[in-house]
């Protein structure tokens, strides 16, 4: 049986902050405008941050921006005395904006996303025709994760996970016994993130999703998102891996790579393109910044026609 390296590290490291390690605190700020919920963890002991997955709020009607969302985080920050070491993106969004760099700005902290992120500002570069002015080698960030890549929160390890499936870049970070996982599952009673945007792959996403499972039963998982589920009313972001082990509709135990991919690719076919996947994946590709002013001062959004 191959070993699992980067996974057997992050499962030790979990269970040594079980075991008495310094517990990180986790806060959430939910937007119930796209549904994402923005973590805020930090290490008691020396209160150091990181802000994972935060909102730019975004008026497609208007073009409008703001930072209501990003601002209740930063007020939160600020009467906590946290000091921001880390801005992580789990990956380039196509449902909100990052406000990354509006947060870096206020606060500091490293922006970091995985290391495919080359991968999908290749991919969004053409479809978006950004031109040469556009990087596409991930140097609009401050730190590229790489699987099994060590990090410190304070006095708390951490290890980052490439779990590529619903993009090819997204990462968990495992935070002490806490992983925060992007979109890969959701609450048990919700499932799991869609697998058919450009460079995704159900069966990618099922392996990803496998490994997680395979982490300590009692490791708090942290969503990006919720949408509620038929009979609950009410948004949760966090579960643990034997709830998901145990209860997941779309991939509990037993659940074969081949029915998840046939069930993903089923209900890819009925879904809706995000509302927001123009805005977000142009100005997300860019590591949150929007992109540069035209001739006469102003931003744009392009909108390709009959291309997603
Ligand atoms: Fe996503």
């Amino acid at each position: 049986m191959p070993t699992d390296a980067a996974r057997d590290a992050a499962a030790s490291q979990i269970s040594a902050s079980r075991a008495g390690g310094p517990a990180p605190v986790v806060r959430t700020f939910f937007d119930p405008a796209t549904f994402t919920a923005t973590h805020v963890v930090h290490d008691p002991a020396t209160r150091q941050a990181a802000i994972i997955d935060s909102v730019l709020d975004y008026d497609p009607a208007s073009g409008r921006t703001r930072h209501d969302s990003a601002s209740a985080v930063l007020a939160y920050v600020r009467a906590e005395g946290l000091e921001v070491a880390w801005q992580l993106e789990t990956h380039a969004h196509a449902d909100h904006l990052s406000a990354a760099p509006w947060l870096q700005g206020q606060v500091g902290g490293a922006l970091a996303i995985g290391a495919d992120i080359v991968q999908v500002q290749d991919v969004f570069g053409k479809i978006f025709n950004a031109g040469t002015a556009f990087a596409r080698d991930g140097s609009q960030f401050d730190r590229l994760f790489h699987d099994g890549e060590r990090f410190r929160l304070g006095s708390i390890e951490a290890i980052a996970l490439h779990v590529p499936g619903h993009t090819p870049a997204d990462m968990a970070f495992v935070i002490g016994d806490a992983a925060f996982i992007g979109d890969t599952l959701f609450m048990p009673d919700y499932g799991t993130a869609r697998a058919d945007f450009p460079g995704g792959d159900a069966g990618m996403l099922y392996r990803s999703i496998r490994r997680l499972l395979s982490l300590p039963g009692e490791t708090r998982l942290f969503l990006c998102h919720d949408y509620g589920a038929p009979g609950r009313d009410h948004f949760v972001w966090e579960t643990t891996v034997s709830a998901e082990r145990q209860g997941n509709i779309h991939v509990h135990d037993g659940v074969s790579q081949d029915d998840f991919v046939a069930m993903r690719t089923t209900r890819d076919a009925t879904l809706d393109l995000p509302r927001l996947i123009m805005p977000s994946v142009q100005v997300n590709m860019r590591g949150g910044h929007l992109p540069d002013p035209e001739s006469n001062g102003t931003r744009y959004i392009k909108i390709p026609l009959d291309t997603l």
